[in-house]
Formats: C-alpha cells, structure tokens, sequence
C-alpha cells in the first residue's frame, strides 16, 4: 500500500512502529476546501484549525502556509506555534480556566483574540490588561442552545456544560457590564462550539441562527465564531458531508439569516480540527503474536491505546487492513489488541481480517485527529514517531521518544 507515493513497508523499515503517518497533500487540500469555499461578499470570513485534533511544529507551519488561523487551548499549544514563528495575532486562545500566569503569558505574546468563558475569567482579565496596559480583543463563548453530537441533535440547551455563558442570563449582563467599563477589553462578538463529529448541517445552521439573533443587541458589526465539529469517515456508519458544501452552506445560512433579521456581522469564523487532520492520519503497526480464546480471536499490535485512546474512551470504531493482504479472503473474525496491560486496550472488536503472521503490518484509517495528541505514555510505552509523506517523499515530523526521554525529568 503506498499512501501519497510511498509505500508503507519502507516507512516501517525507516521509522519502526507504531507510526503515525499523515497525507500531507490531504491535509493541504482539506484546508483549501475550507478556505476556498468559506468566503462571502458580505462579510469578513476566516477559519482557524482547532490545533488540540494534532498540534506539532510541521503542523503549525502548514497550517501558516495555508493561510488559516489557529484555535490553541493551552499555553503549551500556543507556544509551539510561537516557536515556528506563527504570528500569535491570528491565534484563538480558549479554556474554561485559564491562569492569571496563563493569560499574562498569552497576552505579553500578542494574542490575537480570548475566548472568554465564564465571568470570573472576565474579571481576572480585565485586572491583568490594567496591570499590563495592554489591549485585548475578546469573544464571549455562548451556550446557543443546540447541542449536537454525530448524528442527532438537541435543541435544549445543556444547561450544566462546564464551558460556555447562557445568553441573557445575570452572568451574560453582568459580563456586558465588565466589558463596558473595562478600559482594555475589546468585545469582538461571541463563540459557539455545538460539539464535535456532527453530519447534520442543520445543527449548525440553528446554531448560527441563535447568534444572529445576539447581534440585534449591539450597534457594532459583530465577530462571529461557529466552531468545528464537522464529522469524518471512521468507517462507512459515517456519511460525512464534503467540506467545501459544509462551507457554502454555512456561508449560504449566515447571508439568509442576516438578510432575515437586518443584522451586519463583521466576520463569521470556524475552527474545525478533525476534519482538516482525521482522515490524513493513519497508523502502521506490526502484529506479533496472535491467540485463540473459546470465543475470540486476538492480533496482538505493537502500539494500543497508548497512541490511541479514542476507542477506549469513546467506544470509536475503526477501519482497518494488513498490509498486502487487503485483498485476502477476510475469513477471520478478530479483535486488535494492544500490548498495554488494560482488558480495555483493543483497537477494534470482531472485524473482519485475512489471516495474520507475525511481522505484519496492521494500518489503521482516519487516525490524524486526536490520535497523537491524546497520546500517554501509560505502561512507560514511547511515543511513536510521526510521518508526514507527500509526493512519493517522508518527512520526519516527530522523532520517536527514547527510553533516556521517558525517565529524563525524573530524578
Ligand atoms: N472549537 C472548540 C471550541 C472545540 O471545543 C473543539 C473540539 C473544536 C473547535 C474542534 O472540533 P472538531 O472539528 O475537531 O470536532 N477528543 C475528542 C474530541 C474533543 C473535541 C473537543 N472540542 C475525540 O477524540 O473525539
């Protein structure tokens, strides 16, 4: 199997394995997708990538090349793209509690924008641009009461989430009066994220529509940030929708709903994160032993749950193949188990496989987003190494961790 021209047995004589491997042309052509088809004539549009779905160095400087902005959601994200010159002007900065050395930090670095989260974080905000005499531009993350998960949606707001401001609530005003009196703040407009793996497009469009409703109430054209949360292929349960009609059609959702309620917004931002990195990503593993129990049979991989938690955590489904056996009679029916000891560290469950021998290779699809960056090192397993391969050429992009690297911070 070659993945942009490079077969992936070479790889593995390369780098070893576990591997994550990304399509670099993939990914570039995602972002184009995105920044190609959000665009309007009305109003401002950007779009940023959620970089907590795979934030590295190479990343970031792809994610600059293209031209889109960044969602960073801790300092340690923030700081990697300062580090590879990323102009910290086109950054998003969010979290439900940040730290006043976290804000501190964030703004001496120039900051582009904060997506305020609740009211206590407003004050302490607003006390530190006064300590440092520096202007910040912020959005105030709202709950717009639609919260959609893959395939359903609910319109009641869930009213206990630990993000998100409930508009028109005592916190909403109370926030509107910080912002009024603060010398410093800059209100921009508001944020939404409605959750993540969604196909109905509709989720987002009643999202949209709520935030438009919001801007009646100020004078100024607002900023408005509709998030990510766009769904992927994992397996063929998922029909998602291609980005470009995502795009046009939240673009096509906004211009109806200004026209509907004579509304001006400034700019209309997203912030997708899996569906710029998901589908590029894959993972190379090699099998070792392979076991019958009564009911069962095992392929046993040389990573787990250790580069990828999804399925542990979230019961997530994925597809996978051995490497020139993907045409095979897929006569066995097996589960993938990691080497973690874990019950719980199995890959996939009863699909589908041609027989294995040791020395396999396993690759598994759709493994860029939250894969590597939800990555332990639980059992003292390395970090795999990361790949970008791009015409018929790899790329380096993460060394894997040493065992003098696991154990150096410990004294
Ligand atoms: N913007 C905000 C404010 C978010 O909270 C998220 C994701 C995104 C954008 C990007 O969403 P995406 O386009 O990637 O769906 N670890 C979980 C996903 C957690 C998503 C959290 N927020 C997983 O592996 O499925």
């Amino acid at each position: 199997m070659k993945i942009s021209g490079v077969d992936v047995r070479e790889l593995k004589k390369e780098y070893g394995t576990p591997l994550y491997i990304y399509d670099a042309a993939m990914l570039k052509n995602n972002m184009r997708l995105y920044i190609n088809n959000f665009k309007s004539n009305q109003f401002e549009t950007e779009v940023l990538f959620a970089s907590k779905a795979f934030n590295v160095k190479e990343m970031v400087r792809i994610v600059d090349q293209e031209g889109l902005s960044l969602d960073c959601v801790s300092v340690g994200e923030f700081y990697t793209a300062l580090n590879v010159g990323y102009d910290p002007k086109k950054v998003y900065f969010h979290g439900n509690n940040k730290s006043p050395d976290e804000l501190r930090f964030i703004i001496m670095n120039n900051v582009g924008t904060i997506v305020v989260d609740n009211l206590m974080e407003l004050v302490a905000l607003d006390m530190i641009t006064k300590e440092l005499k520096k202007n910040v531009n912020i959005i105030i993350r709202l709950n717009v009461g639609v919260s959609a998960h893959t395939h359903k949606f609910i319109v009641t707001a869930h009213v206990d989430s630990k993000f998100v401001v409930a508009y028109n609530s005592v916190v909403y005003n109370t926030m509107l009066e910080v912002i009024n009196k603060s010398e410093y703040i800059n209100f921009l407009g508001f944020h939404s994220h409605i959750g993540s793996q969604i196909f109905d497009l509709k989720a987002f469009d009643a999202a949209l529509e709520k935030l438009i409703t919001y801007c009646k109430d100020f004078d100024k054209p607002l900023v408005l940030n509709i998030g990510g949360g766009f769904g992927v292929h994992y397996t063929d349960e998922d029909q998602p929708i291609p980005f470009d009609v995502v795009s046009k059609n939240l673009i096509e959702t906004c211009e109806n709903a200004l026209a509907k309620s004579n509304v001006k917004i400034k700019k209309l931002c997203i912030e997708p994160g899996r569906s710029i990195v998901g589908e590029a990503g894959y993972t190379l593993y090699t099998i070792g032993f392979t076991k019958k129990t009564p009911n069962k049979e095992y392929y046993f991989i040389d990573g787990g749950m250790t580069d990828n938690i999804r399925p542990a955590l979230y019961q997530a489904k994925y597809d996978c193949d051995i490497i020139d056996k993907e045409n095979d009679k897929k006569d066995h029916t097996v589960t993938i188990a990691g080497k973690c000891c874990e019950s719980g560290d199995l890959i996939i469950e009863d699909y589908k496989l041609p027989e294995a021998n040791p020395g396999d290779l396993l690759i598994t699809y759709t493994t860029g987003a939250y894969g590597y960056s939800m990555s332990s090192n639980y059992n003292k397993a390395l970090t795999p190494a990361v790949v970008f391969v791009e015409d018929g050429k790899s790329k380096l992009v993460v060394r894997r961790m040493t065992l003098d690297e696991l154990i150096e911070r410990e004294e």
